[in-house]
């Protein structure tokens, strides 16, 4: 049979602010799904990035199936039931619609899955952020996936000489296209180089083997008003003919700004951490994400490894910190603040609206 690993999240509620999820959420989710052991799922894991509640499954039901994604919805009501009772910030904030039907996709929480025959040794790399959009992903996959000074199993490796398809979707005008690297690397990048409209869903080996997923949900776009950042999710396999495990996490020790951060209205540096240090502090990050390690058998989750700790992280850490520096020191100014365009998508658009009357037209 195959396995499916599906990664489920959402923010339910958080303390104070924005910054991390309260234990008793993470305690309640860990045993809701412990009891679904044996009987809806094989496995699972529970942990947090800042204020998203993280659920990492297997089972054997295949992706967008209803009992799983049913679990989880049920999980994510429990959970935001006791923030509410806490009265904790943005109690059940990512749950946008009020009663489950049939999919969490569309209603709030964001899905990472894939379903694949186990090999004979299956390491797979769980990547939780937070402050920031799907997006985020695309700088590293293509890192990972298509760039030969990162990946070096790309120029070296037999198995992987033939190179990757990326699944594209365009967020905006809902549509999707595939482009195949090494030989269409440049358009790949014409594209995803825009990560807040053209994100990165999932990319392939040329035999259709899968190699990665990604959390494509944008809650703004759903909520049709600002509810914070969608706080992507990733799930990625290593080894025998995909990117080694060391393959797919050096690209993160390059510092590089995406947008989120306070009130999911500005470019921050993307700061790997420990869970230890999953909590979205200063300015309200900056952004973060962690990764766990696991080798899956037989549907079980043998781990977790918490890469991201690790003192061979600890300078982009601090790089991360400068840039950080540099980019506040802009105060209310681009380009630390987004794009007008992005900023539609915030609450920035209330202000203008108290203008609006102000204004009088130039003359010719
Ligand atoms: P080992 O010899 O330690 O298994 O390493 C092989 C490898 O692929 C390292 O990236
Ligand atoms: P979250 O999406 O993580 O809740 O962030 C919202 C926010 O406004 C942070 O300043
Ligand atoms: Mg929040
Ligand atoms: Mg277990
Ligand atoms: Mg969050
Ligand atoms: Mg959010």
């Amino acid at each position: 049979v195959k396995t499916t690993v599906s990664v489920i999240k959402a923010d339910v509620g958080s303390l104070p602010g924005h910054s991390r999820t309260h234990p008793k959420l993470l305690e309640t989710a860990a045993r809701m799904l412990k009891e679904a052991e044996g009987s809806i799922i094989i496995d699972s894991h529970v942990t947090h990035c800042g204020d998203d509640l993280e659920l990492i499954m297997t089972h054997a039901k295949g992706e967008d199936n209803e009992e799983i994604h049913k679990l989880a919805w049920n999980v994510f009501i429990e959970c935001a039931r006791i923030a509410k009772e806490m009265k904790l910030y943005g109690a059940g904030q990512d749950l946008l619609a009020d009663a489950f039907s049939g999919n969490v996709k569309g209603m709030g929480p964001g899905v990472a899955e894939m379903e694949f025959e186990e090999r004979g040794s299956d390491p797979i790399l769980v990547f939780m952020a937070d402050k920031t959009e799907p997006g985020a992903w695309n700088y590293f996959l293509y890192r990972i996936f298509a760039d030969p000074f990162s990946t070096s199993g790309l120029v070296i490796d037999p198995s992987m000489h033939d190179g990757f398809t990326f699944e594209v979707h365009d967020v905006i005008a809902k549509r999707k296209i595939l482009f195949n690297t090494p030989e269409e690397s440049y358009s790949l990048l014409a594209y995803i180089g825009a990560p807040s409209r053209y994100v990165i869903k999932c990319v392939r080996k040329r035999n259709g083997m899968i190699a990665a997923s990604t959390s494509t949900q944008r809650l703004n776009l759903m909520a049709g008003r600002y509810v914070g950042k969608d706080d992507p999710v990733m799930v990625i396999r290593a080894q025998s003919g995909f990117p080694s495990v060391g393959e797919v996490i050096d690209p993160f020790r390059t510092p590089i700004l995406v947008a989120g951060w306070m009130r999911g209205s500005h470019h921050g540096p993307f700061m790997p951490v420990g869970v230890c240090d999953a909590n979205c502090t200063a300015f309200d990050g900056p952004p973060r994400v962690i990764c766990l390690g696991f080798q899956v058998s037989d549907g079980k989750l043998i781990g977790p490894a918490d890469m991201f700790d690790d003192p061979a992280f600890d300078r982009v850490r601090d790089r991360c910190c400068e840039l950080s520096d540099v980019l506040r020191a802009h105060g209310p100014f681009e380009p630390h603040r987004l794009s007008l365009e992005e900023m539609e998508y915030t609450t920035l658009p209330g202000v203008e609206k108290q203008f609006e009357n102000r204004w009088e037209d130039l003359p010719e």
